[in-house]
């Protein structure tokens, strides 16, 4: 689940996230997830509240998350209430390094429901988080 400014991914500041486009990333998530032997589905909205309802409804067609919710990471606690009702695995990821940028960017309100926490490592941190996933799962 990608959040708010992943739809711009590829006009992003390149040194933080690469300048990668989204499909691209997705692209590369479904190599990883194939071979893994996982199926992953994508979303992304700029909007809180699409974030929310998604989570709600999450159970009914997923068996756990990766959540990207960009800066929402940081001060949602919208979302990180909708994260516990959606009860699945979860593994929180960032492109960058959140917790050696900014100070703001070093909370997360997520990250103690969370199984993993993956940053830093650009796309291949996707990679780590669907092994994580996939480990917890079986
Ligand atoms: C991000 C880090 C956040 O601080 C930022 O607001 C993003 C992207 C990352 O993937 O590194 O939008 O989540």
């Amino acid at each position: 689940m990608h959040g708010v400014n992943f739809d711009v991914l590829g006009s992003r500041n390149a040194e933080h996230y690469g300048g990668i486009s989204l499909t691209e990333l997705e692209v590369k998530i479904k190599q990883f997830a194939r071979g893994l032997e996982m199926e992953p589905s994508f979303s992304q909205t700029n909007h809180e509240g699409d974030f929310v309802e998604r989570l709600h409804r999450a159970g009914e067609s997923a068996d756990g998350l990766i959540l990207n919710p960009g800066a929402w990471t940081h001060y949602s606690y919208a979302i990180r209430d909708a994260l516990e009702v959606a009860g699945l695995p979860a593994v929180e990821v960032h492109l960058s390094a959140v917790d050696e940028r900014e100070e703001w960017r070093r909370t997360s309100v997520i990250r103690d429901l969370c199984i993993g926490c993956v940053q830093g490592k650009g796309v291949d941190g996707y990679r780590e988080a669907l092994e994580l996933l996939k480990a917890r799962l079986q």
